[in-house]
């Protein structure tokens, strides 16, 4: 076989077969096809797409390429949520508990945050001590004991979708359904899980800016992982603004927190309920969408989700104390209200430009290797739809620096669209594919 072929098969609309696709990425993963070939390819998926039986072998292939979790030695089901990233976004933290309270065991691998998205592993170190680099024999013995566990993803798993995915980062083709679907799922699939529930966002602070595009995406995903023997939802969730109110490492734990002992309401609880009822309703623990959702906010009412946590971030080496008494968590030393300068409702928040807030606070990386500062942040008091008089605080900036707190106030005003006429909040919900 000759990558130049494969290339121009594909570049003039051709299906590519089992055999090409597992030939090409086998090739690449050990450095027989160069870098060069592969863009072309990468560009020429980008323009003709694939089918849903290329996507599938592509997606099997870039399983193929690594190590796989055995999670056979967990007892009952095993579930996994993925999201497709976005700006606030700590529901694994709300999640994971809860559906744990309820019975069904979550073995989840994260990542660390880039650019102006979090990642859940920076949150979680929030707690003094606390680690997600577990051996694999732990890992599973903790989400026995446990009911979940949160662990790094080591470079085993999927080494054809690392490589593939930097490439895609620097050719501009990382919005391609089938380059997604692939990518995304090969990770899922590696991971072990029998129930995977996908957050797919829609918006300006998503990939699939249009609600058509992220369907598009959900429908992909389901396709391939119910054929792939898995039982996969997928949530399609607004993105038009920030998830939750916190955006920042600490303030983020702190806000997860406030979920789990039931005195928050928003978009983060509602968001955390419909993906729980999923993973209820397909793991076999609730008969019903009705009552799944009961039995998740019991598990915040009676406390149990809490507890679930405290004994999650003890088992993986950290302080549970904090999460008890947040007030250990850090906690920046300057804090400054951003007063709306025009009264009206608030039309947009734009999440992109938020995330990039914190970031400039020290709260994101630039580079992969860079320190992020865990305390600082924005905590927004105003969301889409609400009110605001001239002078009333649109948020409050947590910093390090007196500096850094003025300049991010400028930074976090300017991502307020304010206008004079009423504002409908669109639904937060999209839409659910099963
Ligand atoms: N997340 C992934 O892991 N891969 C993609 O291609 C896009 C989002």
């Amino acid at each position: 076989m000759r990558m130049t072929d494969l290339i121009g098969k594909k570049r003039d609309g051709g299906a590519l077969s089992r055999d090409e696709i597992r030939w090409m990425i086998e090739g690449y993963t050990k450095g027989d096809i160069p870098d060069y070939q592969m863009s072309a390819m990468c560009m020429a998926i980008y323009y003709q797409g694939m089918d849903s039986e290329e996507t599938y072998e592509l997606t099997m292939a870039m399983l193929d390429s690594g190590d796989k979790i055995d999670l056979s030695g967990v007892a009952g089901v095993k579930a996994d949520k993925h999201s497709t990233g976005g700006v606030g976004d700590k529901t694994s933290l709300v999640l994971c508990p809860m559906v744990a309270a309820c019975g069904v065991h979550m073995a989840k691998l994260s990542g660390r945050g880039l650019g102006h998205t979090g990642g859940t592993i920076d949150k979680l170190e929030s707690f003094p001590g606390f680690s997600t680099a577990i051996a694999e024999d732990a890992f599973i013995r903790q989400v026995n004991e446990v009911g979940f566990a949160i662990a790094g993803q080591t470079a085993e798993l999927c080494p054809a979708d690392k490589k593939l995915y930097a490439l895609r980062d620097v050719t501009a083709t990382v919005a391609s359904r089938p380059l997604i679907v692939s990518s995304i799922l090969c990770k899922k699939l590696a991971a072990g899980a029998d129930v995977i529930v996908l957050d797919v966002k829609t918006g300006s602070g998503a990939f699939m800016q249009t609600e058509e595009a992220a369907f598009d995406l959900a429908k992909g995903l389901t396709e391939v992982g119910r054929r792939a023997g898995k039982k996969v939802v997928a949530v399609v969730t607004d993105m038009d603004e920030p998830l939750g109110n916190a955006v920042g490492n600490a303030l983020e734990v702190k806000e997860a927190l406030a979920a789990l002992r039931g005195e928050y309401k928003g978009d983060l609880l509602e968001l955390c309920l419909t993906l729980g009822t999923q993973i209820l309703r397909e793991g076999g623990v609730a008969k019903d969408d009705g009552e799944a959702r009961q039995m998740l906010e019991h598990a915040i009412e009676s406390g149990a989700a809490l507890e679930k946590f405290a004994a999650f971030v003890t088992a993986q080496g950290g302080d549970a104390a904090a999460v008890y008494d947040p007030a250990l968590l850090p906690e920046a030393p300057v804090k400054l209200e951003v007063p709306a300068t025009d009264g009206g409702w608030v039309k947009r928040i734009h999440a992109e430009d938020v995330g990039l807030t914190s970031m400039r606070l020290g709260g994101g990386r630039a580079a992969k290797d860079d320190v992020i500062d865990l305390a600082v942040g924005v905590v927004l008091h105003k969301k889409v739809g609400d009110t605001v008089a001239a002078g009333e605080s649109l948020g409050t900036i947590h910093a390090r620096t007196g500096e850094a707190a003025k300049e991010a106030a400028d930074m976090l005003r300017a991502c307020f669209e304010i206008g004079p006429e009423k504002v409908e909040r669109a639904p937060f919900i999209k839409g659910v594919v099963r």
